[in-house]
Parts: structure tokens; C-alpha cells; sequence
């Protein structure tokens, strides 16, 4: 029999099987900071360090662990990201890539990103949970360039699926919150925080919010035909806002306590069940 190339996938893929995953996911995480705790509650969990998973990427940024998990969550299949690859960490728009066609070949076709975020909206304030309804990529970078296919001209109209965010939004007043922000993340690729200026700047072209991560993965995820639901964690006021005056450890401790909260409504989201889509 012949056998198709061989690519980072296929052998993340192999490595998968022959530690236990057999049956399909149906939904993806990929989990920011903070929210790791989230695996304590997945039923007959197979861990695997990314370290093993070819393709997948290498973990060294403080607060994210490095590791894919599976399991049933709530009676669902998942597969989660425990930390994610940044373009600010080597500077390839593509460092996801790899990991995500893993996790479409696995069987999903919800993918859930999670990430920290600064608010340029005076009424989003730090520990608030937003949803994300679209994106600016003012950064010149797109990590569908270099694809050679005619699937790289990607359509996103509808990136971030609103079936989703109502059902996300009916999935939190089922948990008793029933009002949750919903706005425009524009992407910066940092490290460096966002000048005032530049926040200014971005608020005037209509975010609500800023961040170091996920449009990327957004872009990538509707290039696999992944249907996407986003949130953030607001973390700090953006610079300049209001008090705001950003740092990582203030980024961090705020991303772990308010993922508290985070994870009850993503643990209220799955147990509606996984997702048919027509
Ligand atoms: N800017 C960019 N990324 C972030 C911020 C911010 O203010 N807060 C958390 N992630």
C-alpha cells in the first residue's frame, strides 16, 4: 500500500494512536493562561507532552504548560491545548499550524480559543469575560502566506461562528450569567505592550479589545474549515485606558483567578453537547 507524505500531523497523529486515541473528538481547545485546571475535570484523560507530538509547539512562555490532553469533558470528547505557540516566540505567523490540522484530523470541527486580553472598552473591566465577534489584523502578517492552494483565500465574513457565540451565551445564562461582553479583538504581535497611541489608535478603528494571540489561529482553524468560537479573559485595561498600565505578572494573576469563571461557563458550553452542523 502506498503511503500519502509523511507531515508534522500525520506523525503527531501516529504518536497519538499508539498512546491510547482511538475514538474521534469533537470538540478543540486551546487554552491561555490559567486556565490549565480546566484538564482536572476530564474523564479517562490521555496526556501527552508536546514535546512528543511533532509539529506541536515548544512551550516557554510562564503560565503555559506544554501539553495536549483527551478525554470526555462533560459526556464530550475533547482534545485540549494546554498552552499555545505565539507569533512573538519565534516569529512564525505559522507555529500553530501543525498542531491544529492535528486536532481537525482527529475529528474535531469545534475549535475553542481561550486568551488573555487588554480592554480598550471603558465598560470592560478587568475578571470580565468577553466574546469575541470579529478581528483586526493590522499587522501585515497572514500565516495562510506561502500556501500555495486555492483554499488560502480563506473567507472570513463569519470567522467566528455565530451559532456558537448564541450558544455559548445561552449555555452561560443556563449558569446563571446572562450578560457577557462581545466585541472586536485586534491583534498586536508583541512582546511589547501596546504604546497608548497605538491603543488609541485601535480604538478608534473599533476594538474593544487587544492581544498577543488567536488571530493567527482563527485564520488557520477557517483554513481547516474549523468552525470557531473565541473569548477573552480581560486581564488589565489596555494602555492608557483608564488606569491601565500593563504587565505580565499582573496579566497572569489576573488571568488565573478570572479563569475561574472561565471555566464554569466552558463546562456549562460543552455539557450542551457537541455541535451538528449542517
Ligand atoms: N495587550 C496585549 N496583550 C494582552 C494585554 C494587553 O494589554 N493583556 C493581556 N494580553
Amino acid at each position: 500500500m502506498t503511503q500519502g507524505p509523511s507531515t508534522p500531523e500525520t506523525a503527531a497523529l501516529a504518536t497519538l494512536r499508539t498512546r491510547g486515541v482511538t475514538e474521534p473528538i469533537a470538540m478543540a481547545f486551546v487554552l491561555g493562561t490559567g486556565l490549565g485546571s480546566i484538564t482536572d475535570e476530564l474523564k479517562d484523560p490521555i496526556c501527552v507532552d508536546y514535546a512528543d507530538l511533532p509539529g506541536f509547539p515548544e512551550a516557554n512562555v510562564s503560565g503555559h504548560a506544554g501539553r495536549l490532553w483527551i478525554g470526555a469533558w462533560e459526556g464530550t470528547r475533547v482534545a485540549i491545548m494546554e498552552g499555545r505557540a505565539h507569533y512573538y516566540e519565534t516569529g512564525n505567523p505559522r507555529a500553530m499550524e501543525a498542531s491544529l490540522s492535528t486536532l481537525r484530523a482527529l475529528g474535531a470541527t469545534t475549535l475553542v480559543l481561550t486568551n488573555s486580553a487588554g480592554s480598550c472598552n471603558l465598560d470592560w473591566h478587568p475578571g470580565s469575560i468577553a466574546l469575541i465577534a470579529d478581528h483586526i489584523n493590522f499587522s501585515g502578517l497572514n500565516p495562510l502566506i506561502g500556501d500555495l492552494s486555492d483554499k488560502r483565500f480563506v473567507n472570513l465574513r463569519e470567522a467566528y461562528d455565530r451559532r456558537l457565540r448564541a450558544r455559548f451565551r445561552q449555555a452561560a445564562a443556563h449558569a446563571g450569567k446572562s450578560t457577557l461582553h462581545e466585541g472586536v479583538y485586534m491583534w498586536f504581535s508583541g512582546p511589547s505592550f501596546e504604546t497608548p497611541s497605538e491603543v488609541k489608535m485601535a480604538k478608534l478603528l473599533g476594538a474593544d479589545l487587544v492581544g498577543m494571540s488567536t488571530v493567527p489561529e482563527v485564520i488557520l482553524a477557517r483554513r481547516l474549515d474549523f468552525r470557531v468560537l473565541a473569548l477573552s479573559l480581560v486581564t488589565n485595561f489596555a494602555t492608557g485606558i483608564k488606569t491601565g498600565d500593563p504587565s505580565h505578572a499582573e496579566t497572569k494573576s489576573v488571568a488565573t483567578t478570572g479563569a475561574i469563571a472561565l471555566k464554569r461557563l466552558l463546562r456549562a458550553f460543552v455539557k450542551e453537547g457537541p455541535v451538528a452542523y449542517a
